[in-house]
């Protein structure tokens, strides 16, 4: 049986044990995947021993992806780019591998949604932190008209845009519409709305919230009350998970049942 976890803290609340299950009972492949406790103070100890145990790989969540990019040997391009890694596994002589599957994971769940590729779109992002890092380095590699991005701190949105090569701006300065908004900023964890003109979406907008609820989130409530259409970050979740599961196991499994049952469960 292949040894898989996530390690985060807090960890409760995870919904990777269900989701990488449920790939395995599709792909008839015999997985055990459990859920660590996160050390704040021993979490490098805690991968080795995940290892060291014969562990296959292991995803890391909240507040460890730079920790875990810290302490790789060897990094993917996609991770190295975000700074940050949620998948790990060991290489074949023993060194420790980090990607990072959140914006592919990301990327595939849009294009499945829109049922349309972001090659030639105007995308605006909003946010400039960890999460956004992580997704616009696939974004970017979809060929989109232009991705700009937007935030409170308008000196991150710059840092980020001149290592992907985007356009930024304050919120004030944002022209729309957008063919499509992923909102990558936390404010909708705490139930709050970046500064958003309504010129900033038209009824052929597509928004994208990169986190998700049992509701919509406030930002997609705002979006859907001016004729956008959108979803929200569970198909990322799903996503990412396929992505990192393929990685270890060398097997696609399918992502909208999975979506579908957490959906049905929230
Ligand atoms: P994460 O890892 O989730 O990306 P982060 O790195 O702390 O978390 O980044 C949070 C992002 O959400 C930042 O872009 C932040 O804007 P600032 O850089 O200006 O702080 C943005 N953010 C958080 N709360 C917000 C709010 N109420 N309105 C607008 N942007 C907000």
């Amino acid at each position: 049986m292949e040894q898989l976890a996530v390690i985060g803290n807090p960890i409760e609340h995870s919904k990777s044990p269900d989701i990488h299950h449920a790939f395995a009972a599709q792909t008839e492949l015999s997985v055990n995947y459990t859920k660590i406790l996160g050390d704040l103070e021993g979490f490098e100890q805690q991968v080795r021993d995940f290892f060291a145990d014969g562990g296959l790989g292991l995803n890391v969540t909240v507040p460890f992806k730079q920790r875990a990019f810290d302490m790789c040997d060897k990094l993917s391009k996609r991770a190295e780019q975000a700074g940050a890694v949620n998948t790990l596994m060991m290489g074949k002589n023993g060194e420790l591998y980090g990607d990072n599957t959140d914006g592919a994971g990301m990327v595939r769940d849009i294009v499945k949604v829109l049922e349309q590729p972001l090659k030639d779109k105007r995308i605006l992002v909003l946010g400039a932190g960890g999460a956004v890092r992580g997704v616009l380095g696939p974004m970017m590699a979809q060929n989109p008209d232009i991705i700009t991005i937007a935030n409170r701190t308008v000196a991150k949105a710059e840092e980020l845009a001149l290592q992907f090569s985007c356009d930024y701006s304050s919120y004030d300065d944002l022209e729309g519409p957008f063919d499509i908004i992923v909102n990558g900023s936390s404010a909708s964890l705490g139930g709050e709305l970046p500064p958003l003109k309504d010129s900033l979406v038209s009824d052929k907008t597509w928004v994208y919230d990169m986190v998700y609820g049992a509701e919509p989130t406030v930002f997609m409530q705002w979006a859907f009350a001016r004729g956008a259409q959108g979803a929200d970050g569970l198909g990322m979740l799903v996503g990412q998970a396929a992505e990192a599961f393929f990685l270890w196991l060398h097997k696609r499994p399918e992502q909208a049942p999975v979506i579908e049952k957490l959906r049905a469960e929230m």
